[in-house]
């Protein structure tokens, strides 16, 4: 297994549209892996293949609490099959943005339909921080960001400060208050 550099935004390989993926064979179980070892020592507790680099329909999560046992996700074309009216509110983060955070409303629950690591297809009904950790991924393979969910204004003061970090070279690496998905 190895870490993946984590793309930072804004970057256009964040607002790429990633393709299904066709069959799952050992390179994409091998990418799944690389993809929760990058996601567990950021720490965080999503991240989608474009986020390193992989225009591919493939996220990995884990929502667990650190003293629960780990419940990782692997999941391949992941597609929402339904969601409920009711929304919650959730102030996310994201490891393509470094240190920002913002409410964003989303679905209580939904209903995803995905591809496990052995191919089988699986449907899964997900609800809270499962829920909003779900949708925040997949949003990633449709080149949305959280940022995308909320003012312009703010939009545009967080990715000025993380274009400016990036020329400096001084990205931020503080513990995140919230966890980064
Ligand atoms: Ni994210």
């Amino acid at each position: 297994m190895s870490l993946l550099p984590i793309i930072v935004a804004p970057d256009p390989r964040l607002k790429k549209i990633a393709t299904p993926v066709k069959q799952v064979d050992d390179a994409v179980r091998r990418l799944m892996e690389d993809m929760l070892e990058t996601m567990y020592q950021a720490p965080g507790i999503g991240l989608a293949a474009p986020q390193v680099g992989v225009s591919k329909r493939i996220i990995v999560l884990d929502v667990s609490r650190d003293e629960e046992p780990a419940a990782p996700y692997r999941m391949v074309n992941p597609e929402v099959t339904a969601a409920s009216d009711d929304v919650t509110v959730y102030e996310e983060g994201c490891l393509s943005l470094p240190s920002h955070y913002s409410e964003v409303e989303r679905p209580s629950w939904i209903t995803v339909s995905y591809l496990d690591e052995t191919g089988m297809s699986r449907t899964l009904e997900a609800e809270g921080m499962l829920a909003t950790c779900i949708q925040h991924e997949i949003d990633h393979l449709d080149g949305v960001l959280f940022v995308d969910h909320i003012s312009r204004v703010k939009r545009s003061m967080i990715l000025r400060k993380l274009t400016k970090a990036k020329k400096t070279g001084c990205l931020p690496d503080v513990p995140s208050p919230t966890p980064a998905l």
